[in-house]
């Protein structure tokens, strides 16, 4: 009987993770464990934690449905019955990535790039490429015009007799300016020997390491950074659920989702309920895992009702269900076709989806029946928990919302085509920066700042604060009459320029 009574504890303490892993690690594993362990005890303990230290490729291929975690159809066999640990990342397909070096024996990489996690997750790093954040970088660093708004930003003032900065130094100020959330371009630019606690070792020099920007270039070549939302080395989807993982990039009054989502009911429910929620289910049922949308439930979590019906797929192409794009280039337009925006021209020939007229580059963007597609995936996500009536309500007033910050930003924009036409301020046309002086930067804060806020506002929380005294309507019109007057109260500089003309 004693033997019995025991029998239940022993399996268990057999499968309690660290003794259940622990056999299992590939001899390579066993050898960067054996000195990273003492090294890096902060890389190997967060490790310890992951799924990936307590699953085998083989053990999760067993899994069926939509409760399996890995979507590749083959993996290599010396990899499928090992857990996945340090040298099952970083020792993959060594040849592909410039920023491989000779370690302790070891092919190692320093940067685990999304074409590593698709040996396992093929399907969500497709996905993700084909998402807008992938492409990131380019879409910032190769646009002309946003060129300008970088440089509105971070090129530094004149300081008389003092001859301006390196560009390596610009290249500082960018990694940890646009491009931290962005993305850099990673370039292995040479070797270095350091002396280490065992003893002397040669690294690669990576320039624009470290970053973790949606979109960055990684020595692969391949785009983007799962890292971005899927912290190192948990890769925890609990944390990826919450919303402080997107509000690290999502914050600023340009994109001010998460302080929208903060001050709204969903927010407010989800800070003071989210501790009986349960963040660990792979298929998230919508009431009884919880009971607020965050972020990832309307753009990217597979959801499915009590009786385990699909509400919603999984999703790492967020445009799938988002029919508007609403950061004002300078209006906001229908979303965008492609993931790369560089390929976009406006009817000015432009690389913006819009003209400074208000008129959309319409071959690039969706047509009004991939729009309602797109509304109908994101509005499946609300009626789970709403009413029809609720949701058409809530959508009347948020596209009745980009109409009428985009009416306050043409005005804004007719003022300002006034202002250039005066002479009274140099845009690209002109040779000029069309961001950076004063009456330009007015400008530029109500497409980006005031009308962006006003929108996500009304988007992801109905209205509210966002969406009039902070950064809301009250700084739009506040803004738009300042240009006004300052317009009226100038006179043209040609007028200017000729003594003896002035009235
Ligand atoms: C003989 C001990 C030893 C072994 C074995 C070893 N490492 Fe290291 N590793 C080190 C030391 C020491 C450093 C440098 C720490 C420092 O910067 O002071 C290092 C650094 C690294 C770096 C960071 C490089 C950089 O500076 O950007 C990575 C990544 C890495 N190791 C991965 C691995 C992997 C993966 C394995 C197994 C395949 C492994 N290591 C095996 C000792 C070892
Ligand atoms: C699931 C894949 C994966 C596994 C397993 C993994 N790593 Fe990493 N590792 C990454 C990623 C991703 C990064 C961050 C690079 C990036 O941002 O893309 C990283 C970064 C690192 C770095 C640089 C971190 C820094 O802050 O300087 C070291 C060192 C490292 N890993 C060592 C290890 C060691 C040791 C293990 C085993 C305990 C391990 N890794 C297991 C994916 C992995
Ligand atoms: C060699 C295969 C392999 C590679 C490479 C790999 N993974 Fe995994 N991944 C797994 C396995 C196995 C699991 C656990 C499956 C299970 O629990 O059923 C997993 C689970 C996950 C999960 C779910 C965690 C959770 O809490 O449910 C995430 C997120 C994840 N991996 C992200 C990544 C990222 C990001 C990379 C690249 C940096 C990566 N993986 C590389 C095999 C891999
Ligand atoms: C804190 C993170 C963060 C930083 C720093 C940041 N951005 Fe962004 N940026 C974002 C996010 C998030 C979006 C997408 C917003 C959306 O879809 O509503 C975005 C989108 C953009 C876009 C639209 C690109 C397109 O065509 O899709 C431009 C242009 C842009 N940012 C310019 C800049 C410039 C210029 C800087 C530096 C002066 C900068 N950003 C710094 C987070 C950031
Ligand atoms: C490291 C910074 C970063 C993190 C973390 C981040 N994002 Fe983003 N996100 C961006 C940037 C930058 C863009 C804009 C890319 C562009 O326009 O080229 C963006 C774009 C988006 C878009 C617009 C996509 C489209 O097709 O219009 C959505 C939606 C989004 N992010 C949601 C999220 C959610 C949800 C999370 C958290 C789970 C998150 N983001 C985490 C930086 C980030
Ligand atoms: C913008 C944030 C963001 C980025 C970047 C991101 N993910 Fe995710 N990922 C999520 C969220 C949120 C979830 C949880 C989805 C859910 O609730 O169903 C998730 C879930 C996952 C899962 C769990 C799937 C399962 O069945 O349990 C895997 C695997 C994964 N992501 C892989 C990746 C890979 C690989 C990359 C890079 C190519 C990546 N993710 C980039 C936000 C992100
Ligand atoms: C209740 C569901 C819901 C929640 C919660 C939610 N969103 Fe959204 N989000 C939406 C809707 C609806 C839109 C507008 C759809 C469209 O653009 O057509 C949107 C739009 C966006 C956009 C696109 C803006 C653009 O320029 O096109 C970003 C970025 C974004 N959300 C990020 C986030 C982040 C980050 C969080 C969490 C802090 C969040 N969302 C929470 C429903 C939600
Ligand atoms: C998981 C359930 C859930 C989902 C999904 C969900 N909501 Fe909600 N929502 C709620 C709850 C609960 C409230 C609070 C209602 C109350 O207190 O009366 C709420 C409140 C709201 C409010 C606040 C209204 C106000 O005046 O305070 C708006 C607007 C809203 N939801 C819109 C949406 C939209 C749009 C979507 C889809 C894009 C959505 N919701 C998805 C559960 C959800």
């Amino acid at each position: 009987m004693k033997a019995l009574a025991f029998f239940p504890l022993l399996f268990l303490l057999l499968l309690a993770p660290s003794a259940y892993g622990e056999q299992r690690f590939s001899t390579a594993t066993e050898e960067c464990l054996g000195c990273h362990a003492t090294i890096n005890p902060g890389i190997v303990s967060a490790w310890k934690k992951s799924r990936h230290a307590a699953v085998t490729p083989a053990e999760a291929f067993k899994v069926e449905g939509l409760d399996r975690k890995i979507s590749s159809g083959d993996i290599g066999d010396e990899m499928k019955n090992v857990v996945v640990g340090c040298a099952e990342c970083h020792t993959l397909d060594p040849k592909s990535h410039a920023d491989n070096f000779e370690h302790n024996g070891h092919d190692v990489h320093v940067v685990v790039s999304p074409k590593d996690c698709a040996a396992c997750h093929a399907v969500e790093a497709g996905q993700y490429q084909k998402n807008l954040m992938a492409q990131a970088h380019p879409n910032l660093t190769s646009n002309a015009v946003y060129q300008f708004l970088i440089d509105s930003v971070n090129a530094l003032p004149a300081v008389k007799a003092t001859p301006p900065a390196p560009a390596h130094k610009r290249d500082l100020t960018e990694a940890e300016s646009c491009l931290y959330c962005h993305g850099t371009k990673l370039t292995v630019t040479g070797t270095t020997s350091r002396e280490t606690e065992l003893g002397s070792m040669d690294f690669p020099v990576i320039a624009g390491w470290p970053n973790q920007g949606v979109g960055r270039i990684n020595p692969d070549g391949s785009k983007g950074s799962c890292s971005a939302c899927h912290s190192r080395h948990e890769f925890s989807m609990e944390t990826a659920r919450k919303p402080y993982t997107c509000k690290e990039c999502h914050s600023g009054p340009d994109v001010p989702a998460a302080k929208v989502y903060d001050a709204s009911k969903h927010g407010n429910i989800f800070y003071s309920d989210n501790k009986h929620w349960d963040f660990q289910k792979t298929k998230w049922t919508v009431g009884q895992d919880f009971t607020a949308p965050t972020c990832a439930a309307c753009h990217i979590s597979l959801l499915v009702n009590t009786e385990g019906k699909v509400i919603a797929n999984r999703t790492h192409e967020m445009k799938e269900r988002l029919p508007w794009r609403l950061f004002g280039l300078v209006y906001a337009h229908p979303h965008p076709r492609e993931a790369d925006t560089t390929v976009i021209r406006n009817k000015d020939g432009l690389p913006l989806p819009t003209n400074f007229g208000g008129e959309v580059a319409e071959k690039f963007l969706l047509t009004a029946d991939e729009r309602t597609a797109a509304r109908k995936r994101m509005q499946s996500v609300c009626l789970a928990c709403h009413a029809q009536s609720w949701v058409d309500g809530h959508w009347e007033r948020f596209l009745n919302t980009i109409e009428s910050t985009n009416t306050s930003t043409l005005a804004a924009t007719q003022i300002m085509g006034d202002v250039w036409a005066r002479g009274l301020a140099t845009n690209h046309a002109k040779g000029g920066n069309p961001f950076d002086e004063s009456i330009e930067r007015q400008w530029t804060d109500v497409w980006l700042l005031w009308a962006n806020t006003v929108r996500l506002a009304s988007a992801m929380g109905g209205g509210g604060d966002y969406g009039v005294f902070a950064d809301g309507r009250y700084n739009l019109r506040k803004a738009v009459q300042a240009m006004k007057e300052w317009a009226e109260s100038r006179q043209d500089a040609k007028a200017k320029a000729k003594p003896g003309s002035r009235k």
